[in-house]
This record gives C-alpha cells, structure tokens and sequence, in this order.
C-alpha cells in the first residue's frame, strides 16, 4: 500500500502518526512510505532517520496526499486539508467527529473512508488508541502539579515527597481509571500521601490490591471529597462517564474548604472538567488563579511532551496500520472488530451511531460496505 504521513498542520500540535521505527515495519512488508518533509521535527526525528529508515521525503502536504492511498495522521484533518482528502483516501486518525458538524460534512463529502483512532474499541470496552494519552496525562499531572506548588507560581511551596522530619504533601485524585491510576504512581514515587477516590468499588478494590503503601483508596461520594480537599496540597480531575459531561464534583463554593496555594489539575477538562470552576487553558497560558486555588486545565496536555506522545501513540497504532496496510481496509475491519468499530465515515455515508445521532444524520449499516 502507498502510506502517507502529511506534518500536522493543527496549531501547537508537534506530534507525528508515524516514527522511522514505523516506517521500517511497512518497509519490511513492501510498503511504500511517503513523509512529508519535518514531519517528525516536533517530535525530534528527523528527516534523515525518516529516509534511513526506508521513507521517501516529500516537500509538500499536496505531494503525499495526491501519491497516498492510507494517509496516517494525529489530529482531525482542519479546513486546509479539507480540499486535499479524495475519494480513493483512507485515513487513520483522531476525528472526535461528534465535536464538529463542519469536519463531519466535509468528509462525507470527500467520500474517503474515515478510521477514526477514538473509536477503535476491544472487547472489554477499553478504547486503546486513547489509553496511551491517558497515560501521558496522567503522568504529566503530577509533575505539572508539583511545579505549580512552588512558591514562585504561588502556590503552597510543599515539596510532595517532604524530606526527613517533615510531613509529605497529600495528593487527592478524583477518578481511578487510567489517568488517576497513572497520576497516583507517579505522586506515589514521589513520596506523596496520596487518596484515589472512585465510585466503582471493583476498580478500589483492584487500586488497594497494585497500588503502594502510600496510596489509600476511598469511595467518592461529596461528603468525603468535602473533607479530603480540607487538607490535600495538590487535587488531580480525573473522571469520566463515557458519552457524557463529567460531573462537577468540585464546586465553586467549596474553593473555601481549601488551603490557599492548593493546586487543582483537572485532566477531564476535554470532557467539561470534574471542577465547576476550571475552564479550558493552553500550554503558553496553562494556569489562573481564583480564591487563591490555583487552576491547571491544559485540554491537550500531551502536547506539551511531544517525543513521549508519540512514541506512544505509535506503539499503539502501528499494529492496526499494518493490518489495514497488508489487507486494505475492508478485509482488515471483516477480520478485526476492534479495527471495524473505529469505521465513523465511508464513502459519503455516516456508520458510527454516536456521530448520526450528533447531527441527526441518517446511519448506515457498516456492513453494507463491508461485502
Ligand atoms: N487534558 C488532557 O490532555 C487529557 C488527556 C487524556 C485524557 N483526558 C481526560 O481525562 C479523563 C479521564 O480519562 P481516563 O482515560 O482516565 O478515563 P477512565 O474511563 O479510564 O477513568 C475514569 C474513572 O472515573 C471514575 N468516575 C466516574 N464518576 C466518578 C465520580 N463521580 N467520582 C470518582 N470517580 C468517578 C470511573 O469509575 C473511572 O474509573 C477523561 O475526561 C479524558 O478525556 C484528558
């Protein structure tokens, strides 16, 4: 198969959907594989790995999407790259189609075929092209947490692991799924004092069972959060009901429970944000400050760790990318569920339940364009 791989073109996006590592997996299997030119810069490959690795640099985004079948991308294609996609086009990434009506028409316009990374889900339900970022976030909480507890961004000046003969600092997560799971290992290792709270008590009782001894699982529910906030130095979001807002389990008026200095990091920003008063912010601007509470509500946090996010998207995505390359997508989405679920657009028609009813349009059954 012909694979492109265009630079993201999306603002502050430094993140690339094919590494030279890549590259030489489609080599390997009499792939060609077209790069646009500094593709991989943002994320610190260059093009001379790229080519090493067996890919043909191209100087231009028009050059890989007219010579590609599958193009292969990180984020949503924007309005730019509307013109470019065609009707022969497969193109594997982030779509969040249900997010914007204008994206969703331009690709049933386009009649390619639309794979979109969010959706591709296992039997278990997990979503696996979503978890690495998950994890990234999770991680990058903690340090983004301890930063701003410094005393120079005015917060607490509490060092999270304490030194001998002084108290750690105590580290709330509200949500024990994988960004909490990963945000609490991190402020674990640090030497936090650190509370996951959850509602399921299957997942507390999994947490109580991995997790080390500095970690204390409690049930969520208000009454607990109202005292926990009381005395934690650093509250991570990290909620979701999938398909919905998450729920404001910290509200306005309980900023005054609170130390001043605290720093709040709510992840679940993307999904509405677990914290009433957080509102999206970016990586040039990423904190504000109300009530002395200091807000960290980064929407794209793994933007900030490029070289990291890609290497893990791509571990993730590369095994499907072969698949769809060696078989073509059709036989690839008969053969592999979780490959036939990320199906959100083929050819003009809407296949995905969630993005139809978005927008009212009609749904089509996958499988008529799978025989
Ligand atoms: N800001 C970013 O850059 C960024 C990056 C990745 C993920 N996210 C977001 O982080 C959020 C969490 O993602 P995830 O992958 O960990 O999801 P997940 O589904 O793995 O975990 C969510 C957890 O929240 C729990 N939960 C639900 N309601 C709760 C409540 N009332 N109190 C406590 N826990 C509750 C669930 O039981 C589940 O364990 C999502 O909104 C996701 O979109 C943001």
């Amino acid at each position: 198969m012909l694979i492109g791989v265009p630079k993201e073109i999306k603002a502050n996006e430094n993140r690339v959907a094919v590494t030279p590592a890549g590259v030489a997996e489609f080599r390997k299997r009499n792939h060609e594989v077209y790069v646009q030119a500094s593709a991989g810069e943002g994320s610190g490959f260059s093009d001379e790995e790229y080519r090493n690795a067996g890919a043909t640099i191209l100087p231009t985004i028009e050059e890989v999407y007219a010579k590609a079948e599958m193009i292969i991308k990180v984020k949503e294609p924007i309005e730019q790259e509307y013109g470019l996609i065609k009707s022969h086009h497969l193109l594997f990434t982030y779509f969040h189609f249900a997010s914007s009506e204008t994206l969703t028409r331009a690709m049933i316009d386009s009649k390619s075929v639309c794979l979109a990374y969010e959706t591709v889900e296992k039997a278990d339900r997990s979503l696996p092209l979503l978890i690495p970022m998950s994890e990234v976030a999770g991680r990058m909480a903690i340090q983004q947490g301890a930063k701003y507890l410094e005393k120079q961004f005015k917060g607490r000046g509490v060092l999270l692991g304490g030194v001998p003969g002084v108290k750690p600092a105590n580290v709330l997560i509200l949500g024990g799924g994988i960004v909490g799971t990963h945000a609490a290992f991190m402020a674990a290792g640090l030497g936090a004092h650190v509370t996951i709270m959850d509602i399921s008590l299957p997942r507390l009782r999994y947490l109580a069972e991995i997790m080390p001894r500095n970690v204390q699982t409690v049930m969520s529910n208000e009454y607990n959060i109202r005292e926990a906030i009381k005395v934690s130095d650093l509250i991570v979001g990290a909620v979701l009901i999938p398909g919905a807002k998450a729920p404001h389990l910290i509200t306005r008026d309980m900023l005054k429970l609170m130390r001043p200095g605290t720093v709040l990091v709510d992840v679940a920003v993307d999904q509405g944000g677990c914290i009433e008063t957080c509102k999206p912010t970016t990586h040039e601007n990423p904190t504000y400050i109300i009530d002395d509470i200091i807000h960290y509500c980064v929407a794209n946090m793994p933007g900030a760790v490029p070289y990291t996010s890609t290497v893990a998207l791509t571990n993730a995505t590369l095994p499907y990318a072969i698949q769809l390359a060696d078989k073509g997508w059709k036989q690839a989405c008969k053969d592999n569920n979780e490959l036939k679920l990320g199906l959100n657009v083929i050819k003009g028609d809407v296949v995905y339940k969630g993005v139809a009813d978005a927008f009212g349009l009609p749904l089509v059954d996958v499988n008529t364009h799978l025989s």
